[in-house]
């Protein structure tokens, strides 16, 4: 027997501006991976997601934008991958609310971004519901849609989200039970060996703690932020510590095998930090010159990367239009006929 293909999936939710520790995580290894015609793929702007921790409306239509100008400038291949914004599907949110149906409350109750803001507000004598939306409670519904819809077998996620993948399955299993069997049981994908980066104060890079380096900044501005890296008091000449040392893991996120143990000897001999932070800034400018060139001139063009998104989310639709149709028939929902 043929293995079955594996068909690859996943979210970008377009609350911020892609930053360093995005393009290491999750953007590179994605790219990468468009390159490979073996397998099917689809990426996507969860702009839906986004309303639930976002409420600005200017915020949300330009993160979509710079998300999407990124990953197309960084060559994302759409020959392989089918790239769209969730919101031009719009099966994903009635699928949403067929999974609502099936979706046990108890089982939404545990999971951690709910759990995380209820304990918040008791911790602060808050009611436990207080600034608590229903987006934020079905967030896993809503994810379980976008996965469920393509078939999706593999989901590379961070670590954090290998819960709502649990959560699909589970929801997934229980439709099947009801209803025959129409998804197949999706699996999170975690690359241990992907870096997560930290950010100029030392703790994980990520927009909710304002550390970030975005990805395409100009060259001043790149200089400056590589310049708040937080390093220690160590004189030039004294020898530095390469693995407790910020500076040298985003280095090494962007270096060859080489030039990485060239740097640790570096630091072993003591190179001033206003050197290190000098190479760091010439390799990171070298790798991200042309693909914020390219950005740049994406970024002019917003027609352009529209039209490159409702093609993708005609091909999405191929598939979910159907599937949709399928499965409201499953459950009982189509035309009365004799
Ligand atoms: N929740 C994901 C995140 O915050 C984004 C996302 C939305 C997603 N839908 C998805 C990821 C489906 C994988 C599959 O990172």
């Amino acid at each position: 027997m043929t293995q079955p293909q594996h068909v690859y999936l996943t979210g970008i939710t377009t609350t911020g501006t892609p930053h360093l520790g995005n393009y290491v995580g999750a953007i590179r290894p994605a790219i990468a991976e468009s390159q490979n015609p073996s397998h099917r793929a689809y990426y996507f702007l969860a702009d839906l997601h986004a309303l639930i921790k976002c409420q600005e409306p200017d915020r949300v239509r330009q993160s979509s934008r710079e998300i999407a100008a990124t990953w197309l400038a960084l060559g994302l291949n759409t020959d392989n991958v089918v790239f769209y914004r969730q919101s031009d599907v719009p099966e994903i949110p009635q699928l949403a609310w067929l999974l609502s149906c099936v979706a046990a409350k108890g089982l939404l109750n545990r999971a951690h971004a709910y759990k995380d803001a209820v304990q918040k507000n008791q911790e602060e004598g808050q009611d436990p519901d207080y600034g608590i939306t229903m987006g934020l409670f079905s967030y896993p519904v809503l994810m379980a849609a976008d996965i469920l819809m393509f078939g999706a077998t593999r989901v590379p996620v961070g670590r954090d989200q290998i819960q709502h993948i649990e959560m699909a399955r589970d929801m997934a299993q229980r439709f099947n039970y009801l209803y025959g069997e129409h998804f197949v049981l999706p699996e999170a994908v975690v690359d241990d060996q992907t870096a997560v980066l930290q950010g100029l104060d030392g703790r994980k890079m990520s927009k909710s703690y304002g550390n970030t380096i975005p990805l395409f900044l100009d060259e001043k501005q790149l200089k400056k932020h590589i310049n708040k890296i937080k390093t220690n008091l160590l004189e030039p000449g004294e020898p530095k510590d390469a693995d407790s040392s910020t500076l040298f893991q985003i280095w090494r996120a962007f270096a060859s095998a080489e030039e990485t143990a060239e740097m640790r000897r570096e630091f072993a001999n003591g190179i001033a930090w206003g050197e290190a932070k000098k190479r760091l800034f010439e390799l990171l400018n070298e790798q991200l010159r042309d693909a914020r060139d390219h950005y740049n001139r994406l970024l002019a063009e917003p027609d352009y990367i529209e039209a490159v998104l409702r093609k993708g989310a005609d091909r999405a639709r191929e598939t979910s239009e159907p599937f949709l149709a399928r499965l409201k028939e499953a459950v009982g929902i189509s035309a009365l006929l004799s």
